[in-house]
Formats: structure tokens, sequence, C-alpha cells
């Protein structure tokens, strides 16, 4: 294929270093945003690749301050972006950042003409629209539809960082079970997603649903958490009545906690089982974090 000049928006975090590193393996041209260089000097917190000297151009910006990213889609190709609010900042709301960000960088990028947009939303994101995160997300997806840019919006289940919730709860020997901790999904690795995000580069393909190769229960990622530990926690259900009671709670204490406590909430009630990709298994994730941690 063409190598391209391609800029990665959320280049410091989980999923955006996997792209990052995948553009550069396939020869393209590659420019990061970021908040902070300091973050891909090292490894992430995840296993993330190291990137400041991999990638050709490191701009350092935040898009909610727009004069802080003024030309960051100058002579680019292709824009990725798996810009997002994923934990509660308490300044800014999912549409500061979500929406108005990514906004303002697929503005920048029609107005250098770029060829393609390549936007990350969330699989099953329809059925959770009450929640403000995946209103801004799909809110974004609409503009960027009728933008008259190429386009992708790619929509994973949930990723392998998130599943490492259930390491750390398995070691505090008490594990919450929300509802009957029945229904399905298949989280994905950000390696095996990174392939398909920049597959879709030569692809006319403008949604792509995607999770990974096995599909889990909750209480069976909670017990393969536990197996993998080599403890016996307590299994707490938690009936998702009293879960609903807790929701008006976080509202008060603050919108993005009772974002993350709607969206457990949905997913405890839905199947996300998306299409199979990609070969990471999540119980070899789990021994890596393990024997990264020592
Ligand atoms: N986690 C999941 O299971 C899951 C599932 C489906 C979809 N998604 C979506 O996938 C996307 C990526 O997720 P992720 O796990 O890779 O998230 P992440 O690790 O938190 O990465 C988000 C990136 O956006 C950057 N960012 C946030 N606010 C910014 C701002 N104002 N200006 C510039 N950059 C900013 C972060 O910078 P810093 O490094 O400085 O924070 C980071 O690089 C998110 O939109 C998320 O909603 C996540």
């Amino acid at each position: 294929m063409e190598k391209k000049k391609v800029l990665v928006a959320g280049g410091s975090g989980y999923l955006g270093r996997y792209v990052a590193d995948e553009f550069k393996k396939r020869g393209h041209w590659v420019r990061l945003l970021v908040r902070n260089p300091d973050k891909i000097r090292k490894p992430g917190e995840h296993g993330e690749p190291v990137l400041h000297d991999r990638v050709d151009d490191v701009v350092t910006g935040d898009a909610t301050r727009p004069e802080t990213i003024e030309g960051i889609c100058d002579g680019i190709d292709v824009v990725f972006s798996s810009l997002g609010m994923t934990r509660p900042d308490f300044r800014h709301s999912s549409f500061d950042v979500d929406y108005m960000g990514n906004r303002r960088i697929l503005d920048m990028a029609l107005a250098g003409k770029a060829e393609k947009f390549i936007y990350v939303s969330v699989f099953n994101a329809e059925k959770m629209l009450d929640i403000s995160n995946i209103q801004a997300h799909e809110q974004f997806a609409a503009e960027l539809r009728k933008s008259g840019m190429d386009f992708t919006i790619v929509r994973p289940t949930g990723y392998f960082s998130d599943m490492e919730q259930f390491l750390n709860l398995a070691r505090t020997g008490i594990m919450p079970i929300l509802g009957d901790g029945d229904k399905r999904s298949n989280p994905i690795h950000a390696a095996d997603l990174a392939q398909l995000c920049v597959d879709a580069v030569g692809k006319k393909a403008t949604d792509i649903d995607a999770g990974g190769p096995d599909i889990f229960t909750y209480r069976e990622v909670a017990e393969l958490a536990a197996k993998v530990t080599g403890r016996h926690p307590l299994y707490l259900t938690i009936p998702l009545w009293i879960a609903d009671a807790l929701l008006p709670v976080a509202q008060l204490l603050s919108r993005d906690v009772a974002d993350i406590v709607s969206f457990a909430l949905a997913v405890s009630k839905i199947d996300s089982v998306a299409p199979q990709h990609g070969g990471h298994r999540l119980e070899d994730h789990f021994r890596e974090c393990l024997s990264r941690e020592g």
C-alpha cells in the first residue's frame, strides 16, 4: 500500500499507542498528538509500546484548548482518533473532549484535505445512548458521517486493559458480580484492534464492529482472574436493582462517575459479542500483567 502521513490523536493512550506502532510497522509516517510527551518514553501500564523514538513527529497539545492543536493536520493524509475521556476529569465533560475535541480535529482534517478519518466509538453504542459519554461518541460519529470525508467508525467491545480490573479485584479477596454475571462479551487486545484500525485505511467499510477471539460471561472473566492470581475471592452478587438504585447517588456526586456506573450497569444487562478478531488470549494477558508486576 502507498505510504501515508498519519496523525494519531490519543497517541499516548492504550489503543492509540498500539495503532501508532502498527502504522510504523507498515512503513507509514506518523505524527502523534499527546498531552504529556514523557508518557510515551516508557512502556505503558498495560504493556503498551514505547513510541518516542519510533514515530516521526510528536505534537504536545490539548484538544480542549484549540490554540495548542493548531496545524496538527497540516500535510496529513489519514487521521486516526482514539482521543477520548476514559476516566473522570472533573473539569471537562465528555462533550468537551469526545465530541468537541474530535470535532476540532475533523475541521482541521477537512481544511487540510486529509483523505480519511478513522474514529473509535463503542460497540452497542446505539443501545446505551442514555450515557453521556456514549452520546458524545455517537454525536461525533454522526458529524463525521455527514462531513463528506471518507471515514471508518470502529466500535470495539471492552479492551483487555479494562479486564485488568478483575485481576485487581481478585487480589482484594472480594469479587463483586453485577446481576447474574451471565452476560457475554468478547474483549479485545489493543494490538489486535490496531490491526483492524490500520487495515481500515485501504477499505471502504464505514462501520466496523470488533471483539476478541474468545467469548466469556462476566463471571467467567472473574473466575479466570481468580485462577491466574491463585486466589479464591468471595463472589459478592450485587442485584441489579441495588445498582440501579445507587445510580442517582452517583449522579449527584459526579456526571463522570455516573457515566462509569451506568456503563457497568448497561453491559451487565446485555450481551456484547462483536465479530471475533485477533489472536491475543485474555488468560495470557492476565499472566503477562502479573509477570510485568513481578
Ligand atoms: N476501554 C474500553 O474497554 C473501550 C471499549 C470500547 C471503546 N473505547 C473507546 O476507545 C477510545 C480509546 O480508549 P483507550 O482505552 O485507548 O483510552 P485511553 O488510554 O484513556 O486513551 C485516551 C487518549 O486520549 C487522550 N486525551 C484525552 N483527553 C485529551 C485531550 N483533552 N486532548 C488531547 N488528548 C486527550 C489521552 O491522553 P492522556 O494520555 O494524556 O490521558 C489518551 O492519549 C476511547 O474513546 C474509549 O471510549 C474504550
